[in-house]
């Protein structure tokens, strides 16, 4: 059996920066199941924060987050990346990141939502794609082994320290254990639990269930982010650059709405702000046709060719709208999972030998609402140093064989799905998943909803236990994938639903309609789920505040 020092899981920015942050000496691979240019970092589109302004501060990007977060951030986590910022994006542009300019050749920043600063940094309306390339030519450069379309079935954990995985091979088919002294997981988020999001279809929150399965809690996973503009009818993203870069929003009255909500943030309040206020004027009847209308036609064809050619070519093809001559109907949908694998400010998790970091993590910088431009800086500070300290722990542990006891479990589990009598199939249930989160955990919850998801969460898990698998071959067998892929969905729905039925109270993307106030005497604290045979067991661990009285 092949043994790494370490193996990281996850090939998009979190999980590519951990593998360049290993001294070249190690013995380091990546495991992703697409090929790591199909990562979903590389939908990324407006950014990524730093504060390199002259009179910005990591200081003032350190508050805004934790104020942005409603101060549920742990602030010594956020002092560390704002912090590391500025050093990450040079970083960055050495590796080869093509960031636009601004008139005089510095670095281009634009405002986002929450910031007190024009401080996020990109490249058009295609942040994600140019640092991922740009990465993946490193990552080419240093020949570190990536194996590519390989799924992880189970992690490997002896005497209670992580010690490799267990991975089908999807193009070859077959299951292989692979020992590594630390294992790190970047698998991203897990936005596929609802029905529209603007995740890629292979964000199913695998790393976070696979942690959880072996006794890593997950952290404040009911805080799931709303992003206020994604296209009607398919959610594809709509970046918050169009706003930043002066895009209104609009009501059927043709009233930029946000004057009543937030007057002097307008259409850059924070996320979970304006979600809410679409929320609201959908509800009320102010919307069109289920959405609402973000108009750049005043920003003029020049600027939206240069800041946002992407955004008008989506607009164009999947909504029927160039965005030069007519409003883009948008409207909220799930965009991004504020909670993951508890961490610390290193990516050590609770069992030694594992790591987390980017969106499958929670370190917590984001607290109860992350601001835009913050995930991505997320994965390259907190990727950068689970791949540090991951590094450090493997020099200390002694080479040792893994034992063959788990992969004999999982070949023993899949071929017993593989033939599964059935009747039921994955899709449908994914189906049925999605719908029910959409309905009934979106930007307005109650504990009526939430019961509700629970129940149908729970019955859909029995329901999942008989699914049947159409095609029982070995080679590129994507049923057998979404089987798998259901299992993780479902676990991360289970702990959204029941975190969120005991906060009682309203904070960031978490809004309770009967519990519309925040309530820091009670809830000012992180959920933390563990898994236990009758669900999600649920405990609280206390939020550091450092220099930010939460106000
Ligand atoms: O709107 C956006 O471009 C998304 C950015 C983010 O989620 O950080």
């Amino acid at each position: 059996m092949k043994i790494h020092d370490v193996l990281i899981v996850g090939a998009g920015l979190a999980g590519m920066r951990a593998a360049l942050a290993a001294p070249p000496m190690l013995d380091v691979a990546i495991l992703s199941k697409v090929h790591p240019v199909r990562s979903h970092s590389v939908a990324a589109q407006g950014g990524i924060n730093a504060a390199l302004g002259e009179n910005d501060s990591w200081e003032a990007h350190a508050f805004d987050t934790a104020k942005g977060g409603l101060y549920l951030g742990d602030q010594d986590a956020i002092e560390a990346m704002c912090r590391e910022a500025p050093g990450e994006i040079l970083e960055l542009e050495r590796m080869g990141v093509i960031f636009s300019r601004d008139e005089r050749g510095r670095i281009a920043q634009r405002p986002f939502g929450g910031a007190g600063f024009p401080r996020t940094c990109y490249a058009a309306d295609r942040t994600g794609h140019a640092i991922l390339h740009a990465m993946y030519e490193q990552i080419l450069k240093r020949h570190i082994a990536v194996y590519e379309e390989w799924y992880v079935t189970s992690l490997i954990v002896e005497d209670g320290v992580c010690r490799g995985v267990v991975a089908w091979d999807v193009l070859h088919g077959g299951l292989h254990a692979i020992g590594a002294k630390a294992v790190i997981l970047a698998t991203g988020g897990s936005g596929r639990v609802f029905l529209t999001s603007t995740n890629a279809v292979i964000n199913t929150g695998d790393g976070m269930a696979l942690a959880y399965r072996i006794g890593a809690p997950l952290e404040d996973m009911e805080f799931v982010q709303f992003h206020p503009t994604t296209l009607k009818n398919t959610g594809i993203l709509i970046t918050e650059g169009a706003r930043g870069e002066g895009g209104y929003l609009l009501n059927t009255l043709g009233e930029r709405f946000m004057k009543d909500y937030a007057p002097e943030q307008m259409e850059l309040a924070t996320r979970s702000t304006v979600s809410l206020a679409i929320g609201k004027e959908i509800l009320e009847g102010r919307g069109v046709d289920g959405c609402v209308l973000l108009d750049l036609r005043h920003l003029g064809r020049q600027r939206i060719m240069e800041r946002l050619p992407q955004i008008r070519e989506l607009a164009i093809e999947f909504a029927g709208v160039d965005p030069i001559e007519s409003p883009i109907p948008v409207r909220p949908g799930a965009h991004y999972q504020m909670g993951g694998v508890r961490t610390d400010q290193w990516g050590e998790t609770e069992v030694p030998g594992l790591y987390a970091a980017g969106e499958c993590a929670c370190v917590s910088v984001h607290g109860a609402n992350r601001l835009g431009g913050n995930s991505l800086l997320e994965t390259i500070v907190f990727g950068r140093r689970a791949g540090q300290r991951a590094s450090e722990y493997v020099r200390q542990v002694p080479p040792r064989a893994v034992s063959d006891g788990t992969l004999k479990t999982e070949e023993a589990r899949i071929a017993r799905l593989i033939m599964n009598p059935g009747p039921e199939r994955a899709w449908q249930i994914r189906d049925e998943l999605g719908k029910t989160l959409s309905q009934n955990l979106g930007i307005f919850r109650t504990k009526q909803s939430m019961t509700h998801a629970l129940d149908c969460v729970q019955a859909l898990k029995k329901r999942a236990a008989r699914v049947m698998l159409q095609d029982h071959g070995k080679i590129f067998n994507s049923d057998l994938i979404h089987a798998l892929e259901l299992d993780s969905l479902l676990d991360i729905a289970e702990t959204i639903a029941a975190g969120g039925i005991a906060r009682e109270e309203s904070r960031g993307a978490h809004y309770r309609s009967d519990f519309p106030n925040r309530d820091d005497g009670k809830w000012l604290k992180h959920t933390v789920a563990y898994q236990t045979s009758e669900g999600p067991r649920l405990d609280y661990a206390p939020v550091t505040i450092t220099h930010f009285q939460p106000k």
